[in-house]
């Protein structure tokens, strides 16, 4: 493949590692050419501006919201097009990167689905599932999931629920009011990684990714929380602490960087259904939690969510 174009879509490439990821394998040179994927035209302009003023390249975007299905849909179809009329280069990886975290009250996706699993998991299983037949061989697929995902790793603090799509979809007042942002956050990266599992098993012609960039202030990701939590976050003190008690906080470029790399060294390509976790400027494969290796789980989870977006009258992807 060395020498011939291909492209990359990174989802969430308007801010934080997205950002940083698509910049690098743009400076990679021109045999990658990174699709911007975000939800709001402006930032993507934006972002395509600052990777042209890093790089000297200039990234395509592609318009794509993952709180709403007919986002996805229209963001898949419009992807095909541009790819039928030769306007990309043959479309050889995806990196799952977009995700957010909700703090303060429950909110919802156009479609009515919790926001924090609509976007994190559901969004990203159908772009994945749409974008997966415009995919050529020899291909790769990123998820990007997180340690909190791990209650024996960075997750200690609000360990994941259990992994049900629909009560995590269509969760009842009760528990809409009962379970914290945070713990629908650590669940939604467990959903992340059994999907990849899931989908190396399936689709044993793609090499699929778990990663996780490890912890990383300086991102947008807890632009949400109270002014309380980002003051802390960014104090200096609190990383001397961190550091003292051996709890490693990783930059937007070692991350993102790390992320890209997961793309552009083919080395890497060989084994599938494998997790990878930056930390100290490595990025070392290692094992996720106990329970995202339970592969009936990860069907279940699979078949749900299949469930649910058809429940809406999006139809599905081809076989
Ligand atoms: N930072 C960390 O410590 C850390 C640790 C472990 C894992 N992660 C994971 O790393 C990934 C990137 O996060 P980050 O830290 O770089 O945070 P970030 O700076 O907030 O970036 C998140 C990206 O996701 C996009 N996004 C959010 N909602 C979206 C939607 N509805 N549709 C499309 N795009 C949407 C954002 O777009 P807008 O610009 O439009 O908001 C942004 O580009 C996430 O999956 C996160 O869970 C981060």
């Amino acid at each position: 493949m060395a020498g011939e174009r291909r492209t990359v879509i990174v989802t969430g490439a308007t801010s934080g590692l997205g950002l940083r990821c698509a910049g690098t394998i743009a400076a990679n040179g021109p045999e990658w050419t990174a699709l911007l994927a975000g939800r709001d035209r402006t930032r993507l302009a934006a972002a395509a501006q600052q990777i042209k003023a890093r790089t000297g390249h200039r990234c395509p975007t592609l318009e794509v919201d993952l709180a709403s299905l007919a986002s996805i849909r229209a963001a898949a179809d419009d992807c095909r097009r541009r790819l039928q009329a030769g306007e990309l280069p043959p479309l050889h990886a995806l990196i799952d990167n977009a995700g957010l975290q909700v703090h303060g009250p429950m909110r919802r996706t156009e479609d009515g689905f919790e926001l924090t699993f609509g976007v994190n998991h559901l969004g990203t299983f159908l772009f994945t599932e749409l974008v997966r037949p415009m995919l050529e061989a020899p291909a790769r697929v990123v998820v990007v999931a997180s340690g909190t995902h791990d209650p024996k790793d960075d997750g200690r603090i609000a360990p994941p629920l259990e992994v049900e799509a629909r009560a995590l979809a269509l969760p009842s007042e009760d528990d809409a009011r009962r379970i914290s942002g945070m713990k629908r956050y650590t669940t939604s990266k467990l959903a992340n990684i059994l999907f990849a599992y899931e989908l190396a098993r399936r689709a044993p012609q793609i090499s699929v990714a778990a990663f996780d960039p490890g912890p990383t202030p300086d991102t947008g990701l807890v632009r949400n929380a109270p002014a309380i939590i980002r003051k802390m976050l960014a104090s200096r003190a609190l990383r001397r602490l961190f550091r003292l008690v051996r709890v490693s906080l990783n930059t937007v470029e070692g991350s993102g960087d790390a992320m890209a790399s997961l793309v552009l060294d083919e080395n890497r390509w060989a084994a599938s259904g494998r997790y990878y976790q930056a930390k100290n400027g490595r990025t070392t494969e290692r094992r996720s939690s106990e329970v995202s290796y339970d592969a009936a789980l990860a069907a279940r989870l699979w078949q749900d969510s299949e469930l649910l977006l058809s429940e809406t009258s999006i139809s599905r992807p081809p076989a």
